[in-house]
């Protein structure tokens, strides 16, 4: 029956490219662009912070958005219910929630902070160092949840004596 085979491949299809996107990025900041920043000049920093995150973090929370819909339709369509997911998909809704209730907010200052003193060239509010600190926070927080997250989101599928 499709409503058995084709459409959760498809969901899981979807959830894999999704992920992958988000991850990806996630890895990216964690691995790259944090040390990059540490060590570049202001003015590429604001040029960073102006031009790349703003479409870095469009892609980062629409992707995060994508894989926890579709891992949720999956579990759905499959009638998954086994500890691994239970525990691979807590994992990640709690990473999607550090997306969008404090890395994205608090960005969304750093970007907003960075504008202004650009326009106005003047240094940027002290404040900004406590928003982008947050977001730095709750990043590394999600990198290192990634990997229990990987692990039990495989194991449903792969490891059935878990
Ligand atoms: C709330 C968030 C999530 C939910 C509800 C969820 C749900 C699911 C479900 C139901 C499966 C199928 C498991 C099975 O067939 O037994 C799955 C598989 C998978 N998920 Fe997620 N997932 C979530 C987050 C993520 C994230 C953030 C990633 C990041 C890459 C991810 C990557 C994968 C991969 C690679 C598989 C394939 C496992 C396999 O078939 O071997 N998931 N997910």
């Amino acid at each position: 029956m499709v409503s058995e085979t084709i459409i959760p491949l498809l969901f899981r299809w979807i959830h894999f490219v999704a992920g992958v996107a988000w991850i990806g990025l996630l890895y990216y900041f964690n691995l790259v662009q944090v040390s990059f920043m540490k060590e570049t000049d202001p003015a590429t920093k604001s040029g960073v912070i102006l031009k790349l995150l703003p479409r870095a973090l469009w892609w980062f929370r629409y992707s995060a958005l994508v894989t926890v819909l579709s891992g949720m339709a999956l579990m759905m369509a499959g009638g998954i219910r086994n500890t691994a997911i239970m525990i691979g998909a807590t994992l990640g809704l709690i990473m999607f929630l550090n997306v969008w209730l404090i890395i994205w907010p608090n960005q969304k200052v750093v970007i907003r902070m960075t504008g202004d003193a650009t326009a106005t060239k003047t240094p940027a509010p002290p404040e900004m160092a406590k928003h982008a600190r947050r977001a730095y926070l709750a990043s590394r927080t999600n990198f290192f949840l990634s990997f229990p997250m990987l692990l039990f989101m495989g194991a449903s599928a792969h490891f059935p004596q878990f």
